[in-house]
């Protein structure tokens, strides 16, 4: 994220105020007209596009694996969720949001240039 510039929302006071599943930690939510997947493993919250980057399925409705990816509930491809490598090897890549949580909240940042704000 070195060197990138961001555009910074504010998506939640508090992650307990996410719509995060109690059993999967995954969560679908629209930011500055995106559809943005949230997650949450090991007490910290990733953010990624809702649809998987190889056919479009909605990752809120896959689940977060015991190495900490998340699993398309398609064709069961896996994404790493600090730097979104596909880890079962079919070559893609899932774009990561940052997220930060700050004193007033939690934001999640976008590229400067994908929006015009
Ligand atoms: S649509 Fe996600 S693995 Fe195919």
């Amino acid at each position: 994220m070195e060197g990138k510039k961001y555009n910074w929302f504010r998506i939640a006071s508090s992650a307990e105020e996410l719509p995060l599943t109690d059993s999967g930690g995954l969560c679908e939510i629209h930011v500055n007209s995106k559809s943005v997947c949230l997650a949450k493993y090991n007490d910290k919250i990733f953010a990624f596009p809702a649809k998987c980057p190889h056919a479009g399925g909605y990752l809120s409705n896959g689940y977060i694996d015991v190495q900490g990816n998340i699993v398309c509930p398609l064709h069961r491809y896996k994404f790493n969720m600090t730097n979104g490598r596909n880890v079962s090897g079919e070559g893609y890549y899932l774009k990561i949001y940052p997220v930060e949580i700050r004193a007033d909240g939690i934001y999640i940042g976008f590229e400067k240039g994908w929006f015009n704000v």
